[in-house]
């Protein structure tokens, strides 16, 4: 019994901070292009969304990003992702806008 929480403790942090997987994060890059890019423009720099380049990201708290993505923007056509993706695969989105 004890190994089995020493087990699930180292587990669960390493879950949290997994990146996804290969495959996935090109499939995320994937939907930054499309999904997001029919707002945000194909290269980010805005349209119907603001933009969501590095500088204009930079200084934004990165769970605020999170919780925008995950959970939309009620009232404004920015829609909620979170059937689509996770928390974790939004935190990574969100550090690969911040690069
Ligand atoms: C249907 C259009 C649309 C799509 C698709 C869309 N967005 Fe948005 N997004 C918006 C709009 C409009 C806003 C501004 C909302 C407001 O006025 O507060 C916004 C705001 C945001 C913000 C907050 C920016 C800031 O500076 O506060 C982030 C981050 C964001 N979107 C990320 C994304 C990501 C990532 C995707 C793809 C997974 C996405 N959006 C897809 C329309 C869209």
């Amino acid at each position: 019994m004890r190994q089995l929480w020493l087990c699930l403790s180292l587990l669960i942090p390493t879950m949290a901070l997994a990146e996804p997987s290969k495959q996935r994060q090109a499939e995320l890059q994937n939907m930054l292009k499309h999904d997001c890019g029919s707002c945000h423009g194909l290269t980010l720099k805005g349209g119907l969304g603001p933009p969501l380049l590095a500088k204009d990201l930079i200084n934004k708290p990165d769970d605020y990003l999170v919780e925008v993505i995950q959970n939309g923007r009620k009232g404004t056509a920015m829609p909620p992702w979170k059937p689509f993706i996770s928390e974790q695969e939004t935190r990574w989105l969100v550090q690969t806008l911040l690069k």
